[in-house]
């Protein structure tokens, strides 16, 4: 039986997952990455221009976390690795899998449509266009830059940029430098600025709960292992403990955060503390209006500034889709299990989710059930049944997060983990009593199929 082709859209370590998934499966799949490697965001000066990472990043999800189920990180890695380790450990995965031969490199995907037929048809940098029955999109949700909502009031005659493009604190050196957010991405640019720049101004507009890498002398996610377990319930212990052990986040200066710990996405940091508690960092809670090369805070205070990053966030962007056939308004995807879009039979996301955990373990997660899915082993409930789940997913997501566009695809990694696991169950049931009727047609031509290796 000819199996139905697909196309990846990505090779960052969402896309590698997904194309070991198909090559496991013997599924015919072509995968095109805009760059000339893999790893994505991980490359530091990706030739892309969509990495933002930085010379000082490290990983804030543990080693053991971030990696893939079948192939683990070096052991002489530490706990959490520079960009740069991190960006070998997929190109030893390629390499390890013999996927790299099967991605076509430095070919980036410029615009998607269907065809009357259902086909995807999907047009290269190159300008060929080639026909799929399945496309799965793996093209990374932290590189579209989300500037202030509502922008910044007046104007600067300073620098003003995203943390997108930070590169190395060489840009922060002798700079009066203000910070705007309490995400991750602000940490490390107001730690790095603490230690290089004139003087550093932290925009603290929310209170968040920062906690450090290290609890108990192990790593904070430790506990996050897949689990039926509710995620809040192992969340109040982790609460308690950090009440004891870091403290009000008043007494370092920041507001303190007015939800539970766990509402919003974690902001992991051990060192901005450290650089708070040394007096290197001043807080504010706002901008009120930028003037020239001043900056006039919300408490009525001015100061002379010659840098400012917003570490604002990101949007969610799929630049080769016209909107009405697919997007994100609003930064929202609703997705049956963050992956299938029900209104699209044969388009799959893959890594369109932001976990209390890493990305990786559950990209992985993710390219199985597509895998199982176009060899007819995973079949879906019915388009009603699914919209109903994706009802119910986004009242508990309501209930769980703080209404705001960065937390659209917050899932608790550790039970989102074995949700997962359960679907593909079901989803093998379900095809059972179908008798493992095809999910997707195969028309797009797949003549040959390569030898299936056993699916993992
Ligand atoms: C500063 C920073 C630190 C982070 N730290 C962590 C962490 O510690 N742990 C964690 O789990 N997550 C972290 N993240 C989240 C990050 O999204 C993931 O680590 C990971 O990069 C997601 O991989 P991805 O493959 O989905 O996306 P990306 O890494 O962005 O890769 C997408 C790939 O798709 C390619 N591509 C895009 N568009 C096209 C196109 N049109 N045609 C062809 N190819 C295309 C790109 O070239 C790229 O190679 C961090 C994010 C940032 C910004
Ligand atoms: N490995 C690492 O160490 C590392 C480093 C950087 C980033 N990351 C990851 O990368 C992803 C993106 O993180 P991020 O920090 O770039 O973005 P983010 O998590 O979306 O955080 C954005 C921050 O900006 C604030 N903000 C937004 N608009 C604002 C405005 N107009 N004025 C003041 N504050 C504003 C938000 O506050 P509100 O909550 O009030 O909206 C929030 O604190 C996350 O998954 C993160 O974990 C990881």
């Amino acid at each position: 039986m000819a199996l139905p082709k697909a196309c990846v859209i990505g090779a960052g370590s969402s896309g590698i997952a997904a194309a070991k998934a198909l090559a496991d499966r013997g599924i015919p799949f072509d995968c095109f990455e805009k760059s000339d490697r893999v790893g994505g965001n991980w490359v530091l000066g990706n030739r892309n221009g969509m990495s933002s990472a930085y010379s000082t990043l490290h990983i804030n999800t543990s080693r053991e976390r971030m990696e893939y189920a079948d192939y683990p990180m070096p052991a002489s890695y530490p706990d959490f690795p520079r960009h740069d380790q991190i960006a070998r450990y997929f190109d030893a995965y390629v390499e390890h899998f013999g996927l790299r031969e099967r991605i076509t490199f430095e070919t980036g995907v410029e615009h998607v449509t269907r065809d009357e037929d259902g086909l995807w048809e999907v047009t290269l940098e190159d300008g060929q266009t080639r026909r799929y029955d399945a496309l799965l999109v793996a093209n990374g949700h932290h590189w579209d830059p989300r500037w202030p909502e509502p922008p910044l009031q007046g104007s600067f005659d300073g620098e003003l940029i995203h943390s997108h493009h930070y590169r190395e604190p060489s840009q922060l050196q002798g700079r009066r430098v203000v910070v705007i957010g309490m995400g991750n991405s602000a940490m490390d640019i107001a730690v790095d600025a603490s230690y290089h720049a004139a003087a550093t101004t932290l925009i603290a507009r929310s209170g968040v709960h920062v906690v450090p890498k290290y609890i108990l002398g192990k790593p904070l996610d430790a506990a996050v292992r897949p689990t039926r377990i509710p995620f809040p319930w192992l969340l109040a212990g982790m609460q308690l403990l950090l009440r004891f052990t870091v403290g009000p986040m008043e007494r370092y200066g920041l507001p303190d955060p007015e939800h539970r710990l766990g509402r919003a996405h974690p902001t992991v940091s051990t060192r901005i503390l450290d650089r708070l508690a040394h007096g290197e960092i001043e807080v504010k809670r706002g901008i009120e209006r930028l003037d020239g090369r001043e900056v006039l805070y919300t408490d009525g205070t001015r100061a002379p500034v010659d840098l400012i990053v917003c570490c604002t966030g990101y949007k969610i962007s799929f630049p080769f889709f016209d909107e009405d056939l697919f997007a994100a308004p609003e930064n929202r995807l609703d997705l049956y299990k963050r992956v299938f879009a029900p209104r699209h039979p044969g388009l799959y996301l893959i890594g369109f989710v932001q976990p209390w955990g890493a990305i990786m373990p559950i990209a992985e997660l993710q390219g199985r059930l597509v895998g199982d899915h176009l060899l007819g082993e995973y079949a879906l409930p019915t388009p009603a049944a699914m919209q109903r789940d994706i009802a119910r997913m986004l009242r508990r997501q309501e209930r769980r997060y703080l209404a705001s566009k960065r937390h659209t695809l917050q899932v608790d990694f550790a039970n989102y983990a074995v949700e997962l696991e359960d679907e593909r169950r079901a989803g093998a049931q379900r095809a059972r009593a179908q008798s493992f009727a095809p999910a997707i047609p195969a028309r797009a031509g797949a003549s040959e199929q390569p030898q299936a290796t056993p699916a993992a």
